[in-house]
C-alpha cells in the first residue's frame, strides 16, 4: 500500500460539519435558490445583482467557516501518506486550504473573481457588484470565478490523468448527481483503482463502488485515514 497514489473527490457534504449548506439535501441551496437564476451564465447575464448577491452571501459564509475533522484528516494523509494524494473538490469553499491542504477546484473558487471579457483572474473582494471593472482590461465584466451549469469545469486533463493513474479513489460528500464529477468513480475503476464511497447516505453512484463508509465526514473520513496510515 505505501507507494499507492489516491485521488480523492470531495463535494458539499464534507463541508456541512463546517455550517456550510448542501446543495440537495433537504432545504439545500437548490431549495432556496433556483439553479437557472444564480449558477447559469443566462442568469448572470439576465441578473447579475441577483447571482452576486448570492455568492456575496456564500463567500462571507464560507470566510467564517472553519474546515472540520475531515478537511484536517484528508491534509494530514496528503502531508503523511508516502505516495502522491491529490484532491479533486467540486467545492468552492476554500476549507481544504484552510485545513493545510492543497486542492484541485474544478468548479472554481469563491475567493476568486474572472473577467468575463478578457479571462483576467484576481482574488474576489469579500462582496462583487455588476459592473466590477476588470484590473486588466478595465471592462465592467467581473463575476465570480465559479463554474457555473453549461459552462466547462477546469483542470479535466490532469484530473483524468490523476484518474487513469491513481490506485485507490475515495468520494466524500458527493450525490453523484452532476457530471463529469460523477463519472471519476467509473474512470478511475477502468484503470484499476480500488474505489470507496464516504458518505452520509447512499448516492445516485453508490453501486459503483467497491466499498463504503456511511456516516458523516467528521467521524468516517478521520477513521479511514488513519487505518490507511496505519497500514503503512
Ligand atoms: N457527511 C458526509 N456526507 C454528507 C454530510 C455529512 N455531514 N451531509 C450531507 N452529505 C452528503 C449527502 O448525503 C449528499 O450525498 O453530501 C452529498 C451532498 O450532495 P449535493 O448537495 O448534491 O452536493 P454535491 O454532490 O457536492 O453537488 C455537486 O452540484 O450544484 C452543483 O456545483 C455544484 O459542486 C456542486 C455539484
Amino acid at each position: 500500500m505505501a507507494a499507492e497514489k489516491i485521488v480523492i473527490l470531495t463535494g458539499a457534504g464534507i463541508s456541512a460539519e463546517s455550517g456550510l449548506g448542501t446543495f440537495r439535501d433537504e432545504g439545500g441551496l437548490w431549495a432556496q435558490h433556483r439553479i437557472e437564476d444564480v449558477a447559469t451564465p443566462e442568469g448572470f447575464a439576465r441578473n447579475p445583482a441577483l447571482v452576486h448577491s448570492f455568492y456575496n452571501a456564500r463567500r462571507v459564509q464560507a470566510a467564517e467557516a472553519a474546515p472540520n475533522a475531515a478537511h484536517e484528516a484528508l491534509a494530514r494523509l496528503q502531508r503523511d501518506w508516502p505516495g502522491e494524494v491529490v484532491i479533486v473538490t467540486q467545492n468552492v469553499d476554500g476549507l481544504h486550504e484552510k485545513a493545510g491542504a492543497r486542492a484541485i477546484h474544478m468548479h472554481g473558487e469563491l475567493a476568486g473573481a474572472l473577467c468575463a471579457a478578457c479571462g483576467q483572474r484576481w482574488p474576489a473582494p469579500m462582496e462583487m457588484a455588476p459592473g466590477t471593472a476588470c484590473p486588466a482590461c478595465t471592462a465592467p465584466a467581473g463575476r465570480p470565478d465559479i463554474v457555473w451549469f453549461g459552462e466547462i469545469p477546469y483542470h479535466m486533463e490532469i484530473i483524468a490523468e490523476h484518474l487513469q493513474s491513481c490506485d485507490l479513489f475515495a468520494s466524500v460528500g458527493t450525490s453523484g448527481q452532476v457530471y463529469p464529477a460523477a463519472g471519476f468513480v467509473q474512470e478511475a475503476a477502468y484503470s484499476g483503482a480500488h474505489t470507496v464511497e464516504l458518505n452520509l447516505a447512499d448516492s445516485d453512484i453508490s453501486r459503483a463502488f467497491d466499498d463504503h463508509r456511511i456516516g458523516p465526514a467528521s467521524e468516517v473520513v478521520p477513521a479511514w485515514v488513519a487505518e490507511l496510515l496505519a497500514s503503512l
